[in-house]
């Protein structure tokens, strides 16, 4: 077991939830921690620091079924400075929706990464109702899985874990159509104009 490198792939890094996860992971886990953002300009350097440890982990959100742009262009340009020494990556990524198994193509897509480019694979742990777990009554849940994950990255003894609000999906649907709603009029937005493309306008 050794120090660990916690890379936030959110492109919200400093009001992500994946700042908190990494916070609790940080909590949990008993070897020290360096936690950085990736950014667009640390990028190289980010790449140079990751042979000091054996361990990385990668925490970020699904971004339409995938990894957010920002992870993509930093695994481009870890391709082309690769790190003396590779360390094992693991992975701790969260979606919106109430199934974890949402984000089993965005693993995919770091496992692929991992094996073109020779760095071990560790320890995964898909969350699923990412955005409200934490401020649920179930965010004992996350920390529960966050901690297993922690244990087995120690360990080296690798596993993939899935983890979600125990919810139906129709009380789940309920409950995010209330809290978008309600969220959107803070900012003066309609349930309907959500519903658009428009978005940005
Ligand atoms: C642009 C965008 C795309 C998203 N795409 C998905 C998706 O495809 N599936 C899903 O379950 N959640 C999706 N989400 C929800 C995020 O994964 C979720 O809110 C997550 O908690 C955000 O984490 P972060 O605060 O660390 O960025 C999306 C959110 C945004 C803003």
């Amino acid at each position: 077991m050794g120090n660990i490198f916690i890379l936030n792939g959110s492109p919200r890094a400093s009001k992500s939830n994946s700042k908190q996860y990494a916070e609790i992971f940080s909590k949990n886990y008993l070897q020290e921690t360096i936690y950085k953002a990736i950014s667009k300009t640390n990028q190289v350097q980010l790449c140079r620091e990751l042979s000091h440890y054996s361990d990385v982990l990668f925490v970020f959100p699904l971004y339409a079924d995938a990894l957010p742009v920002g992870l993509l262009h930093f695994l481009k340009t870890l391709e082309t400075n690769l790190p003396e020494h590779k360390p094992t990556v693991s992975i701790l990524i969260n979606c919106g929706f109430l199934e974890p198994e949402q984000n089993e193509v965005a693993v995919k897509i770091i496992h692929l990464f991992c094996r073109r480019n020779g760095f071990p694979i560790g320890s995964t742990l898909m969350l699923g109702s990412g955005e409200a777990i934490l401020k649920s009554p179930f965010k004992y849940i996350a920390i529960r899985n966050i901690r297993k994950l922690a244990k087995c990255i120690a360990s080296g003894n690798h596993q993939t874990i899935q983890a979600t609000m125990p919810l139906p999906k129709f009380l789940f649907r309920l409950a995010a159509n209330k809290y978008w709603t309600k969220y959107g009029q803070k900012f003066g937005i309609t349930k309907k104009q959500m519903q658009t493309m428009e978005t940005e306008g």
